[in-house]
């Protein structure tokens, strides 16, 4: 009786909170003391009202389970706690951070000049590579007034439009207070927000010895990146905490340039767009049906013979505002391959059945080489999930009978054919009836 009750009790709540996310509701918040998750109220709520329900937890706590029976406890994890040491009792490693993403998990990581070297770790797996401990981004011509020159403004957000709205891109400059990083160009990873060209990282700790060496300069210097994993798994690495934090939120800021002209800093709108792109309520692609037959036929056969013409269909949604949507790009192209692409077109789009997805068509003649083809869509753009869909095919020669019987070009043999033919039969005639003149008669006496 008491499970009836507690089933109806939660079913109300279940139907209320239906989170947005394509990929769950659950989030794990690391924290390096609970009791500072107050000074991020204005992001938790946010996430609260978006339909996930958040855990609290301390990043130290030995009985930590991220993946327990090689399943994710959770979907999604929140890790704002910058000085985590890796001690033995500490579940939290680069390792298990990695492995929750390769399960699919979303990550979303908030530092500070405290760079913890779980963080870094894990970063630099992804290609991110932070600055030492200690250092800090500085700017001296945009930071923020009556504060020191390490909480700086910027607004060069990444133009990417998947991933952010205009309200974010051509908003208010963000406040940010912390470490900077370099991007490897070998991954897929995107910069989100960098730096000023006037920025630069030095160390900021008191009694430090001095590096002359300046390793991060200007625009180079990324404040907050974004990776996106092979499976889709997105994780976000903001250099600084204090971005999300209530103090920067509901700050004002200078806008660049003009005198005295203060607006509410873009930090709020910037944290939400961010946590809804990482957690995967947009930017979304999914392939809704691929099929690919003979023209003229409706079936894929099992098999196409060289020089076929093919006629190939996708049709792709996007995911955002809750719903799918129609996907409409100029840049997506169908491959033959084997080994080598031997076909590489650009699909034309055209009107879809179903409201939610725009389908692309090409009509395409295969290869004259057989074997085993790939024919694949492989779609990889920055701010967008990817789309891999591929099926193998045979692709065959001509069989004997396939062959044409008589050909235009082949005229000149048949023709020396057939007169050698004739020739022959001339030839063997003259010789039989033909008397030399110059040989005598034999007498017949
Ligand atoms: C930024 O500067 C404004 C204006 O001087 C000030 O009101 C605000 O508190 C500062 N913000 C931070 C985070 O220091
Ligand atoms: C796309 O449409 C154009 C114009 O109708 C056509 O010439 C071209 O072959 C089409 N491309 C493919 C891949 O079917």
């Amino acid at each position: 009786m008491r499970l009836l009750y507690s089933l109806l009790a939660l079913l109300p709540c279940s139907l209320l909170a239906s989170a947005k996310s394509l990929t769950g509701d659950k989030v794990l918040v690391l924290l390096d003391e609970i009791a500072a998750k107050d000074q991020y109220s204005i992001f938790f709520n946010s996430l609260t009202e978006r339909g996930y329900q958040l855990t609290f937890n301390d990043a130290t706590d030995p009985s930590l389970n991220l993946i327990q029976y090689d399943e994710r406890n959770f979907d999604h994890l929140v890790l704002f706690s910058p000085s985590t040491k890796s001690t033995p009792h500490c579940s939290l490693t680069a390792t298990t951070l990695v492995d929750f993403t390769n399960k699919g998990g979303n990550i979303l990581v908030a530092s500070s000049s405290a760079m913890s070297p779980v963080i870094q770790q894990f970063a630099a797996q992804l290609g991110i590579d932070f600055d030492n401990q200690g250092t800090s981004v500085i700017d001296h011509f945009q930071y923020n007034e009556t504060s020191e020159h390490t909480v700086i403004a910027s607004d060069r957000f990444t133009p990417v439009t998947a991933i952010f709205s205009p309200t974010v891109r051509e908003g208010a400059p963000v406040l940010f207070n912390g470490i900077g990083h370099l991007v490897s160009p070998l991954v897929y990873t995107t910069a989100i927000l960098k730096a000023n060209p006037t920025a630069y990282s030095y160390e900021t700790k008191e009694n430090m010895v001095v590096d002359d060496d300046i390793t991060l300069i200007g625009s180079e210097i990324a404040l907050v990146s974004s990776h996106q994993a092979l499976n889709n798994a997105r994780v976000t690495f903001s250099g600084s905490l204090d971005l999300f934090s209530d103090r920067f939120a509901t700050s004002s800021v200078k806008i660049h340039g003009s005198e005295k002209r203060y607006v509410k800093s873009g930090n709020e709108a910037f944290f939400n767009e961010l946590s809804q792109w990482t957690f995967q309520e947009k930017g979304v692609l999914k392939a809704v049906s691929v099929k690919h037959h003979k023209v003229e036929e409706e079936e894929f056969p099992g098999w196409y013979r060289i020089n076929d013409n093919i006629v190939y269909e996708i049709e792709l949604s996007e995911y955002f505002d809750n719903s799918w949507h129609p996907y409409s790009a100029p840049d997506v192209q169908f491959e033959a391959i084997m080994l080598d692409p031997y076909v590489r077109v650009t699909l034309n789009r055209t009107q879809s059945e179903s409201p939610s997805s725009t389908k692309y068509v090409g009509h395409i003649a295969l290869p004259d080489v057989y074997g085993v083809y790939t024919l694949r869509v492989n779609y990889k753009r920055a701010g967008l999930s990817y789309v891999l869909e591929k099926d193998v095919v045979p692709i065959r020669p001509y069989r004997h009978n396939e062959y044409p019987r008589f050909l235009t070009v082949a005229f000149p043999y048949y023709v020396s054919a057939g007169s050698m033919l004739v020739g022959f039969v001339v030839f063997s005639i003259v010789w039989l009836y033909n008397r030399d003149a110059g040989v005598p008669k034999k007498k017949t006496n």
